[in-house]
């Protein structure tokens, strides 16, 4: 399984960029951390069709696998994962080929959190929006850290994560 993870975090160095960096270790995944692209707010009329989304989503539509990571900030997505959901509006609208590349591929979250339960109203958008795009959705794995990182936890956090792809 060809597996690639989209990482949104506000720290890049961060919580989920170490148990990332873990799961990539030991998957051999393809990493795109959004942090590293220009992409824009979703735009009605579709000015910023330049920048980094579009490329991404060529880039993404190689592999069989997306893994979603994204710490829980205010029981949500990053803003920055949330800016590209918004932005596979574009894959409806003016690149509906494109989108049509997306389906049958499955997806699943990666995500950190302080509370010891990732909230159901975080995982929802990630299953629904799977539902829309005709994509399979694999279920989430979740680290709890409220301390110091504890890398034998999130080496195995990861190999958890790794066993619900395949
Ligand atoms: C803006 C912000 C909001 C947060 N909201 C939550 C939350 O709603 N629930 C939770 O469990 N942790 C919350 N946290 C804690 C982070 O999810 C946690 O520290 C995470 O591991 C940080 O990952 P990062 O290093 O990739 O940013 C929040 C942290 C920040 C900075």
């Amino acid at each position: 399984m060809n597996v690639a993870v989209v990482l949104g975090t506000s720290k890049s160095d961060g919580n989920t960029r170490r148990l990332v960096n873990e799961f990539v270790y030991q998957s051999g995944a393809a990493l795109f951390d959004l942090s590293e692209r220009e992409i824009s707010y979703y735009d009605y009329e579709h000015k910023n069709r330049m920048d980094d989304f579009l490329p991404l989503i060529i880039e993404l539509s190689e592999f069989d696998h997306i893994v979603f990571a994204s710490p829980v900030y205010w029981y949500s997505m990053s803003a920055q994962l949330k800016v590209f959901f918004d932005r596979l509006s574009d894959l409806l609208t003016i690149e509906k080929q494109l989108g049509r590349r997306l389906k049958g591929k499955s997806i699943s979250i990666l995500s950190t959190g302080y509370n010891t339960e990732l909230p159901e109203c975080f995982i929802e958008p990630f299953v629904l929006t799977a539902k829309y795009m005709h994509m399979e959705f694999n279920g989430w794995t979740y680290a709890a850290i409220q301390s110091e990182v504890d890398l034998a936890a999130l080496e195995a956090v990861a190999e958890m994560a790794l066993h619900k792809i395949h």
